[in-house]
């Protein structure tokens, strides 16, 4: 007899998976075991009080900081020992809190540092024309300091040189920080722009409402560990998630 067939279609497995990461600095444990997931194509959200470990997961993800333990798959591998530049060039683009635009260097500049691993080099004409189109209002300030434009602009310009190294995984920690609601809306649109390109985002945002409006799913951190995770329209109408998060 031939093997027997299987009766279930295999899904295709995530493109990020974390299981149980654990995380310190130095004596200070800040993650306890973060399990969560995104799948390919999906925007999630992760909101959490101050100091939950939320950029501690992403700078895990990104290499940045090394797990104390637990597993940390990206598109099917194990990535938990991978340093941050081969995780930029396996397609995960780090888009820190604070923005961190180099203020003397121009738009040019910081874009074309984003393209710095060999594969984005190589397209990075055609990318830069590709974020000047998707943000049309760094086209007029390409050769302006970077540290002279607004804060929205600012935020453009991080998004847009996390763009530039052609990433499949985008990870945004707290994009709105600091901005007008009208600018606020703005990088929203731009985010959902960037997921018809068929990028695949995980987002740090403390604007819960407008970060789990336009997210397919999201998890609540606390004290380093996942507290919730369910639909975004689940947690927006949720009633912890309401009076913790909403103040409602
Ligand atoms: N570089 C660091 N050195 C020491 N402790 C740190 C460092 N960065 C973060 N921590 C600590 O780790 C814990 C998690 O911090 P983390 O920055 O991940 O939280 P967060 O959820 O992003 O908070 P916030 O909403 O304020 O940005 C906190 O207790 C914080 O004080
Ligand atoms: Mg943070």
């Amino acid at each position: 007899m031939s093997a027997t067939p299987s009766t279930t279609v295999p899904s295709a497995p995530p493109l990020l998976e974390l299981e149980n990461i654990t995380a310190s600095y130095g004596d200070l444990q800040a993650l306890f075991g973060i399990t969560l997931r995104v799948n390919a194509g999906e925007i999630v959200t992760l909101i959490g009080a101050n100091g939950a470990g939320k950029t501690t997961t992403l700078r895990v993800i990104s290499g940045i900081k090394q797990a104390a333990g637990g597993a940390l798959r990206f598109a099917g591998k194990d990535v938990s020992r991978v340093p941050a530049h081969e995780m930029v060039a396996r397609g995960v683009s780090h888009v820190p809190e604070g923005r961190q635009v180099f203020p003397f260097m121009t738009v040019r500049e910081n874009l074309s540092l984003g393209a710095y691993t060999p594969r984005a080099r190589g397209h990075m004409k055609q990318s830069l024309e590709e974020q000047l189109t998707l943000f049309p209002r760094l086209a007029e300030r390409m050769d302006q300091l970077a540290g002279t434009l607004s804060g929205g602009e600012q935020q453009m310009v991080a998004i847009a040189r996390g763009l530039m190294a052609q990433p499949k995984l985008l990870l945004l920690d707290e994009p709105s920080l600091g901005l007008a609601p009208k600018v606020v809306d703005e990088v929203f649109e731009k985010i959902q722009e960037v997921r018809r390109k068929g990028i695949t985002m995980l987002i740090v945002e403390q604007n819960v409402v407008s970060g789990l409006s336009i997210s397919d799913r999201g998890y609540v951190v606390q004290n380093g560990t996942i507290l919730m995770e369910d639909s975004a329209k689940n947690l927006l109408t949720n009633a912890m998630v309401r009076a913790a998060y909403l103040g409602l």
